[in-house]
């Protein structure tokens, strides 16, 4: 029996992914192995949303080399983000990564997984691949996933939507990934049923802005969203999707989490949901990027700080205990010291909890790479970057630990090594603590003892 090896980079979504990419490999025969030198098909599901996440890859190929010298007939694939065009070594139009790097046999768009076989088979006719109906997984959201990212039942993901309409001026991903699609949700509810039914206690629902589910204009002529706006013609699909889900409550869903949102659709009936509902969680992860309104324009991120404020202001008055993290991009193009400042000070007006911060990295076919100069020295967005992590961040999120100090909090726990627990709290705080007993995937309630800057320790209440 074959074997493939798969490295995952960037964000849950791209963990989602593999869950797929494994069950079609398992389907195609392979087995899992975990070295690169044990596999005869090596899979990178690949990240590009910065240079960074980019060079972790290629900076594999050399190794990938001197194997492939030994195994000739090992495929090497690179998948996900990087990716525009399916293809293999062999097609006549393929992806530009073949001019990179020789040890590429396919390049795979992720939503094209389901032609993997058919260009292995272009790399080595001999190779035996079963045969598997590639009919019956022509859209990859039917390929059941493995389900394997978290170590235990009690977790899983749940993609929605894949793609992104709103073309932020610096992001790869309306182009890597491509326009935004919604999952049929009579799929989602069957997929959340069979893993609760499983022991599935927490469902963290994955998108690029999952708040829009169902609004694209692809979603509108899908018939299954037709049929929802004429049966409730005021709700959202997306809120619609949250109650659906909270019924399961009663079979022991406890949590349902999702990400990202983008604020442009948090509308007033999520956030009441969101206080309404027994799964629903007081954590939201809303990116806001920038808290100056030239560089969001400049972003076309389309609102403004004002428009921002509101919402985190209707978020804490309709949920009074929420936990709100956001994603911050420094150095942007044109990013003067005053719109850094203005990011600043609306960072610390927020009172975000906990917040991803990233220098701007420049990517090839965005419209910022295309019309707006790479102004900001790397010194400087280094210097930014630094500024905001030391100084705005840590403090808040010790202030925002501190808040739990001698309380008891439930956690889901996730990892258990030796003695050491660790989990999330239901405001999505990592807390650790000791206990001899195996208690992964259980909810447990913890007395919090210690309040540090990036977790809360505490022990068994
Ligand atoms: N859809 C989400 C949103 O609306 O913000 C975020 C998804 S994006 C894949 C994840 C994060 O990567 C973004 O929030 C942004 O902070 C960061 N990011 C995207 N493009 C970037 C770039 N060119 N340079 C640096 N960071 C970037
Ligand atoms: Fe990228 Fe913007 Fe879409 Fe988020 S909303 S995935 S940052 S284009
Ligand atoms: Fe990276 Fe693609 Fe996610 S670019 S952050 S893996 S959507």
């Amino acid at each position: 029996m074959p074997n493939y090896h798969i490295q995952t980079y960037g964000c849950q979504m791209n963990y989602s992914d593999t869950e797929r990419m494994e069950s079609y490999l398992q389907a195609l025969g392979y087995k899992k192995t975990s070295t690169f030198k044990t596999a005869d098909l090596i899979l990178f599901n690949t990240c590009s949303v910065r240079q960074h996440a980019e060079d972790r890859v290629t900076g594999h190929m050399r190794e990938i080399g001197k194997i492939k010298r030994k195994k000739p007939n090992l495929i090497v694939v690179i998948a996900g983000c990087m990716v525009r065009k399916s293809s293999s070594r062999y097609s006549s139009k393929r992806d530009k990564l073949f001019n990179a790097m020789n040890e590429l046999d396919i390049a795979l768009r992720t939503e094209e997984l389901p032609r993997l076989a058919g260009l292995a088979r272009e790399i080595n006719p001999k190779i035996k691949i079963p045969e598997i109906k590639e009919e019956s997984l022509e859209d990859y959201f039917c390929i059941t996933p493995t389900h394997t990212s978290h170590q235990s039942k009690a977790q899983a993901f749940i993609a929605i939507s894949n793609g992104c309409d709103k073309f932020c001026t610096y992001c790869i991903v309306p182009y890597s990934r491509g326009r935004e699609k919604s999952r049929d949700i009579n799929d989602i509810l069957m997929e959340a049923n069979e893993l609760v039914e499983n022991g599935c206690k927490e469902i963290t629902l994955i998108g690029q802005t999952v708040n829009s589910y169902g609004l694209s204009k692809y979603d509108k002529e899908k018939q299954f969203f037709k049929d929802l706006k004429r049966k409730y013609p005021k709700k959202e699909p997306f809120v619609y999707l949250l109650e659906e889900l909270d019924k399961l409550h009663a079979k022991g869903l406890q949590r349902v989490r999702f990400t990202s949102s983008h604020p442009k659709d948090m509308s007033d009936q999520l956030i009441k949901a969101m206080a309404k509902l027994k799964t629903q969680m007081p954590y939201l992860h809303l990116p806001l990027q920038s808290g100056d309104n030239s560089t969001l324009k400049r972003m076309n991120r389309t609102y403004t700080t004002a428009q921002y404020r509101k919402i985190i202001q209707k978020l804490r008055k309709t949920i009074p205990d929420i936990s709100i993290s956001t994603d911050i991009i420094v150095g942007f193009c044109g990013e003067t010291d005053k719109e850094f400042k203005n990011t600043c000070k609306f960072f610390d007006e927020m009172d975000f909890e906990h917040a991803y911060l990233a220098q701007y990295s420049k990517r090839a076919g965005t419209t910022a790479a295309r019309f707006i100069k790479d102004d900001v020295p790397e010194k400087v967005k280094n210097e930014r970057w630094h500024n905001l992590n030391d100084i705005l961040l840590r403090k808040k999120s010790k202030k925002a630990h501190e808040r739990f100090l001698g309380k008891t909090v439930n956690v889901l726990v996730e990892n258990q090594k030796g003695k050491t627990c660790f989990g999330r709290s239901e405001h999505f705080k990592i807390v650790q603590f000791k206990s001899g007993r195996r208690l992964l995937g259980q909810i447990v309630t913890v007395k919090i003892t210690k309040a540090k800057e990036w977790i809360l320790e505490g022990e068994l209440a």
